[in-house]
């Protein structure tokens, strides 16, 4: 069986910063990949629109010339919103949204991720001049979703946890402010993001990883698969069952693919675990099987359609660009992922670090 399919978009991924960024790119374009849009949690982050990189912060202009110089140029779209700091201003926002740079920018929860330190609380955001700005620009707001600074207890048990609370307690107050505002739910692992999402407006739509349309918390937990560690954390079989639905819903227009994909050379140490699943050279070989498991049949056109969907056309229309006119081919084979080597150090993908192999292969 083979799929043919138009290049299509990692809404979601991380290229740091660095000589390791070529090996990144090159791994995202040797998987069909016509476009990203690249996380500003680098070091330093992307806080600024214009200028050149600074011992503090780099800008979207010059971390994007950084990303091109390294590969990027190839892409049919590279998109990097700006990090939500408390230097970000409504003039920032007007100005860069003026001027093209600025597409959208991004929320995360302070301390609740990898570099996210320079987040504000989402309290501190509602009702303010920066959120305004963006809603009359229609500037895109990417979410990290999740409520921060919870204790172990109450960040995930049986009945709640991070994203949960964020998406009952801090979404409706969002959407109630700024009711024109365009969000992206980022990487939902959750039935309540999923529903939440489905049903808000049209101009709220939700990127879902492929770990988390595959496994759960307990395929982290048997074995302690830290290769699977990412935050928000896979979640139960419910959640799982939620997003899976959401995806292979015929004609959905919300849900679409971002990958989350993060490279770290150094995973687990002897105190932690750093957060991210490197998803790069095989995210569409694992969307698909996730499409599989979740019943869908991909030798059929109904089931072609869900997916071509999901990976290729929802995510465009919702940023506002053309598909990509390019194609792609996959097989259903079986196949092998291996250690990515970059000048900052090996890297392990996803699928070697949980001990399986691939069903599909990307023919390029
Ligand atoms: O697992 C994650 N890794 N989640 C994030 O939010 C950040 C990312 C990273 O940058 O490594
Ligand atoms: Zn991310």
């Amino acid at each position: 069986m083979t799929l043919t399919l138009p290049r299509w978009f990692d809404l979601h991924t991380h290229f740091r910063q660095g000589p390791a960024v070529a090996s990144y790119i090159k791994a995202h374009l040797d998987m069909g990949c016509a476009g990203a849009l690249a996380m500003p949690n680098t070091q330093p982050p992307v806080s600024r629109v214009s200028g050149a990189a600074q011992a503090d912060g780099w800008s979207i202009e010059s971390y994007s010339a950084e990303l091109l110089a390294a590969g990027a140029q190839t892409f049919e779209q590279l998109i990097v919103p700006l990090y939500l700091t408390r230097q970000t201003t409504a003039a920032m926002i007007r100005e860069g949204a003026a001027s093209g740079l600025l597409r959208a920018c991004k929320y995360y929860p302070p301390h609740g991720t990898t570099n996210s330190e320079h987040g504000m609380p989402m309290d501190d955001l509602i009702g303010g001049e920066v959120f305004q700005a963006m809603e009359e620009c229609g500037t895109i707001l990417c979410i990290h979703g999740e409520q921060h600074a919870l204790t172990g207890p109450d960040y995930i048990d049986a009945q709640h946890n991070a994203e949960t609370r964020f998406y009952t307690e801090r979404m409706p107050r969002l959407l109630a402010a700024h009711p024109k505002l365009r969000i992206v739910c980022e990487h939902i692992t959750t039935r309540s993001a999923a529903e939440f999402v489905t049903a808000a407006p049209a101009h709220v739509a939700a990127t879902i990883t492929p770990q988390h349309l595959l496994y759960t918390l307990g395929h982290l937990i048997q074995g302690l698969k830290y290769h699977l560690y990412c935050l928000p954390i896979v979640k139960f079989q419910d959640d799982r069952a939620a997003l899976r639905a959401a995806v292979t819903t015929a004609g959905q227009a919300k849900f679409f693919a971002g990958t989350d994909s993060a490279p770290h050379t150094t995973k687990a140490t002897a105190c932690g675990c750093a957060a991210g699943c490197f998803t790069g050279g095989c995210a569409p070989q694992l969307y698909a099987m996730a499409f599989e498991e979740a019943g869908v049949d991909l030798s059929g056109s109904d089931g072609q359609n869900l997916f071509e969907r999901f990976l290729c056309l929802n995510g465009p229309a919702f940023y506002g660009f053309p598909a990509s006119m390019q194609r792609f081919q996959m097989e259903k084979a079986a196949s092998q992922t291996s250690l990515l080597e970059t000048p900052a150090g090996p890297i392990t993908p996803l699928p070697l670090g949980m001990g399986i192999q691939l069903s599909w292969r990307v023919l390029g």
